[in-house]
């Protein structure tokens, strides 16, 4: 295989299709295993998949990655071609509108190189349809001309490996998803998971910050890294602006206070899904898409961002009738629910 490029800047990323990235979240993401922290069961798979492949010295098997926004699969995908000392070409499943469009990409790579489709639930039929024999046999049979001149085209293309990453596993048809060898979920992080992501934030970006601030950070930030990378942008300029630079308990409860993010981490569209559920769904129970119209948000996005965590904290139940307000989620938005101290409305 042929030696990987090291000069590529930032992790061997080398494709202008992929969202933009801040160069704040930049400089903050990890780029090994050693630096990543948190959730232990999908890396232990990712390092055993690593170890195998380089030790046999082929390409790595095609992976899943599947979990809410903001939990790491954009940087693990990076992480894996670290380790693997090869390339991560970036695009996503939107921006694969054709057949030639996939042949183009796939044509492009290095033998070993891994093809990150972020969104990869979003990718089109016809497309996938292609995908799948690349997968599997690594070759492409592409159409060309029309009519009585059509005739398929046999592409070879190098043995790569595919991550797929989508915050809706649910969505991918059975034949795509039984194609990846590993798939895997990421999960929101624990407090002290996050208290140390915190830490590392701030050392990197040298901002002063004491073990109470760094908790109360963490525990704001609805179990979500980016959100807490987020957040530590808002302290940092809140202890410059209002404090002495350091970003200590009160300081950030101050600062979240102000951005209205509660000490729960719960945000503003959270709080109107428990409050919308208590005042006009007497808690339900009551579909999600009813929810949605009454928040002005999109289905999809309660699903994706806001439901997972809810769920998760025990704020929300969901049944097969709709979705139920917890005693917990009542005492969120300061109400007590109408069955009393039970606990559950079930
Ligand atoms: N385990 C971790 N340790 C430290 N920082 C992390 C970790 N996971 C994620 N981050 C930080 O969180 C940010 C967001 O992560 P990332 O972009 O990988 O999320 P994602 O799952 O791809 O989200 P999306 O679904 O929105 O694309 C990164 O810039 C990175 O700095
Ligand atoms: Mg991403």
């Amino acid at each position: 295989m042929p030696a990987p490029d090291n000069n590529k800047g930032l992790g061997y990323i080398t494709n202008a299709l992929a969202a933009p990235v801040s160069p704040v979240e930049a400089a903050l993401r990890p780029l090994s295993f050693a630096d990543f922290t948190g959730q232990p069961k999908t890396v232990e798979r990712l390092q055993v998949m690593v170890g195998a492949a380089k030790r046999r010295g082929e390409a790595l098997n095609h992976i899943l990655l599947s979990g809410p926004p903001g939990l790491g699969k954009t940087t693990l995908s990076f992480i894996l071609g670290h380790e693997m000392g090869r390339n991560v070409r970036v695009t996503s499943g939107p921006v694969i509108e054709k057949a030639s469009d996939l042949a183009g990409l796939l044509t492009s790579l290095e033998e070993g190189d891994l093809l990150f489709i972020d969104e990869i639930h979003r990718i089109s039929k016809t497309v996938e349809e292609y995908l799948y024999s690349a997968m599997e046999d690594f070759r492409l049979d592409i159409m060309i001309d029309q009519g009585p001149n059509a005739r398929s085209v046999r592409l070879s293309i190098p043995r790569f490996t595919l991550i797929g990453a989508t915050t809706r596993a649910g969505l991918l048809t059975a034949p795509l998803r039984s194609r990846f060898t590993l798939q895997t979920r990421l999960d929101y992080y624990d407090i002290p998971t996050l208290v140390g992501i915190v830490q590392r934030s701030c050392a990197l970006l040298k901002v002063e910050l004491d073990a109470g601030g760094a908790k109360e950070i963490a525990t704001r930030s609805r179990g979500t890294p980016r959100i807490a990378n987020n957040l530590i942008n808002f302290c940092r300029d809140y202890a410059q602006e209002r404090a002495k630079g350091k970003i200590t308990q009160s300081v950030a409860a101050a600062a979240l206070e102000l951005l209205e993010i509660d000490a729960a981490g719960l945000d503003e569209m959270d709080k109107r899904v428990l409050r919308v559920m208590a005042e006009n769904y007497k808690g339900g129970p009551v579909g999600l898409g009813t929810i949605a119209v009454a928040v002005g948000e999109e289905t999809e996005t309660l699903e994706e961002v806001h439901e997972p965590f809810l769920i998760q904290e025990g704020y929300l139940q969901r049944t097969p009738q709709g979705r139920l307000l917890t005693a917990k989620g009542y005492a969120a938005i300061g109400l007590k629910s109408a069955a009393g101290d039970q606990g559950s409305l079930l």
